[in-house]
């Protein structure tokens, strides 16, 4: 596919919702401020290399940098520093990298945390193949639509007797209603043709049963999108076998999170792939899913591609289109000519020397 078609096509795939939806506001003009959560591992140093490229490309946001960590609250309950929370209250749009979950750390993951604290409700995963990052697929382009709130990940673990736990997976109407009503809007409004519904009612018949009940019931009202269901089983087994069939996929929490994590691997793994966590009145945060890599980090290795991305979902997000066309191109460009890598892409260059050739060719264009 020539350069152009494939930039027009992940511009759409990129895409965010215009609509006047639920989770949109509108944005003022002038420069707006964006929490930045630089993370742990290698975060601050993608965070640099993003915020450098921002600067290359003009944008207009202003970065308040803030720190997450656990916080034992009065009440006893975790939560995230208070200066995190103000700044995500007033600015409504965070950037944020990874952050480590210490399984014995005795507090629950951060990243689910934020995903609570502020009702983020839908995780958004594009997920484009990217031309001159040769993998065993050509030509994927899909949308993994995630319920970001419940499910397995409710949290609600117990013990009934000695050796024996038992974890709620919870499935509620209104949680299942507001994620396919996403899904459909999202569809609509990236001109996307089909939702597919992923789940295993077949077994889970209640509560994969409601949430796919609600699927249905709101394809109803989506007659301009091509809707069917299918089992988490099958996805995957026709996934890696053609994934060029499947377009907007919206499922459950783990599903979700298993099957994006599939799906990236399609295109050339966690490195690549971009993530945003939408709310309802347009609050989101955009976020890199891979992990902390500490083995490299503070190193100068990483590579920044995965938080870019996702801090060009976000610029779309904020109706900043024209600039998000811009770095996207640049990244992309950068990578197809592929003299400038990092390890990761196949190169040698450090993460450093592969943002300032995208800052080079944001300024380029200018
Ligand atoms: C993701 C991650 C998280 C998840 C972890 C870090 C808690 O894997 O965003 O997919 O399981 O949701
Ligand atoms: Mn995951």
């Amino acid at each position: 596919m020539a350069g152009g078609a494939w930039r027009s096509m992940l511009s759409v795939l990129m895409g965010t919702v215009k609509s006047k939806a639920p989770w949109t506001r509108n944005f003022t003009q002038g420069v707006q401020t964006v929490t930045l959560i630089p993370g742990d591992g290698i975060g601050p140093e993608i965070s640099t290399a993003v915020m450098k490229i921002f600067e290359a490309a003009k944008a207009p946001i202003q970065w308040e940098e803030r720190s997450v960590t656990a916080i034992k609250g009065p009440s006893g309950r975790w939560m995230i520093p208070p200066e995190a929370k103000e700044s995500m209250d007033k600015s409504k749009i965070g950037l944020k990298g990874p952050l480590k979950t210490p399984i014995a750390a005795g507090h629950p993951s951060m990243n689910l945390l934020l995903r609570k604290t502020f009702d983020l409700y839908a995780n958004v995963r594009p997920c484009a193949s990217i031309e001159g990052y040769k993998t065993p697929y050509d030509d994927v382009n899909l949308v993994t639509i995630r319920e970001n709130t419940e499910g397995e990940y409710s949290g609600i673990e117990h013990v009934i007797v000695n050796g024996v736990v038992q974890s709620i997976k919870l499935i509620t109407e209104k949680a299942s209603k507001r994620i396919a009503e996403y899904a459909f809007e999202y569809a609509r409004n990236n001109q996307r043709i089909s939702v597919t519904a992923v789940h295993k009612a077949n077994i889970m018949r209640m509560s994969d049963g409601l949430f796919l009940r609600k699927c249905r019931e709101v394809a109803e009202n989506y007659k301009d999108i091509k809707f069917t269901e299918m089992y988490l089983d099958t996805v995957c087994l026709n996934m890696v076998q053609d994934p060029t069939q499947f377009d907007v996929l919206v499922m459950p929490n783990l599903y979700g999170d298993i099957l994006s994590d599939l799906c990236a691997g399609l295109i050339g793994g966690l490195g690549v792939t971009p993530s945003g966590n939408i709310g309802a009145n347009g609050v989101a945060i955009f976020e890199s899913v891979h992990g902390t890599a500490p083995d490299i980090a503070g190193k100068d290795l990483a590579n920044p591609t995965a938080l870019l991305l996702s801090a060009v979902m976000m610029l779309r997000h904020m109706g900043l289109h024209g600039y998000a066309k811009k770095i996207e191109m640049a990244c992309f460009d950068t990578i197809r000519d592929k003299k400038v890598l990092t390890k990761d892409l196949g190169g040698n260059s450090k993460c450093s020397e592969f943002t300032n050739e995208i800052c080079r060719r944001v300024q380029d264009m200018d």
